[in-house]
């Protein structure tokens, strides 16, 4: 959303990201293995995605898996796919029954055969959907993502396809893996760590940030709403001043 179009205060944001984190701590703190607090995670996922279809969200990230989560122990990253794969799997139907339109954020070529076999079967049985938007962040890191742009506007800039004086930050977004997503205006962060470990870096530079103790596999709907109704208390003023905002308030939309 751009500071042009936040006249009034919206209730329920249009877009909003999560860092879903504290499956392992979950886990651990019920004497179980990591794999067991994702699983219960992805349960998560089911209940908020449904939670933000019927709350009127639009877009709704998740970051699932970053580029550094493949140091992870083996096991656990070979959880984490098979958990994807069997969730798309069982998933992809109610996906389609509810209007949802699945999308991915970050490198999906470098996951392995299965996974991205079950992916762009979900993508296309998606594809016509028009309700909500999900987009998983998969091999997502946000230092990579910027990286990856500037060096596809350096080659067009090089065969002549754009050019550097007309380059701005709104047709800079097209090299991102996020171009046609409007920025987040909530970003939530569960588990009680505050910040953003490369997510959504150029994205997140106007979003409200919400975070909670909560685990992600503890985390509820009533929790998602104590959320939404933390963000329509919020003034997003977008550098202006309070007064300006107030001002904007005051003209018809
Ligand atoms: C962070 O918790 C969680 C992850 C790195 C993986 C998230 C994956 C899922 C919720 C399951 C699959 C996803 C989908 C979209 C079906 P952590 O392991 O870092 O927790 P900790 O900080 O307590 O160790």
């Amino acid at each position: 959303m751009t500071p042009e179009t936040n006249n009034k205060s919206h209730s329920v944001p249009q877009h909003i990201a999560i860092i879903m984190d504290g499956n392992g701590r979950w886990a651990k703190a019920r004497g179980l293995d990591r794999t067991e607090g994702h699983r219960q995670g992805a349960e998560t996922v089911k209940t908020i995605v449904k939670a933000s279809a019927k709350a009127g969200v639009r877009y709704l990230t998740l970051f699932a898996f970053s580029t550094e989560n493949w140091k992870r122990p083996q096991y656990e990253v070979d959880a984490i796919m098979n958990l994807l794969v069997f969730m798309l799997e069982r998933e992809t139907p109610e996906l389609n029954r509810n209007n949802v339109k699945l999308l991915t954020i970050g490198d999906t070529s470098q996951l392995d055969k299965k996974a991205k076999e079950s992916l762009k079967n979900s993508i296309e049985t998606t594809a016509n959907n028009t309700g909500l938007h999900l987009v998983i962040a998969l091999n997502y890191g946000s230092r990579s993502e910027i990286l990856l742009a500037v060096k596809k506007l350096a080659d067009d800039v090089a065969n002549r396809k754009a050019n550097l004086d007309t380059i701005n930050e709104i047709n800079f977004t097209k090299y991102l893996y996020t171009h046609n997503i409007p920025d987040p205006d909530l970003l939530i962060r569960t588990s009680g760590e505050q910040r953003i470990s490369n997510f959504l870096l150029w994205q997140l530079a106007y979003t409200e940030l919400y975070f909670t103790s909560c685990t992600w596999p503890d985390f509820s709907e009533e929790e998602f709403s104590k959320a939404i109704t933390t963000f329509a208390s919020r003034e997003r003023r977008f550098g202006l001043t309070g007064e300006q905002i107030e001002k904007n308030n005051d003209k018809p939309i």
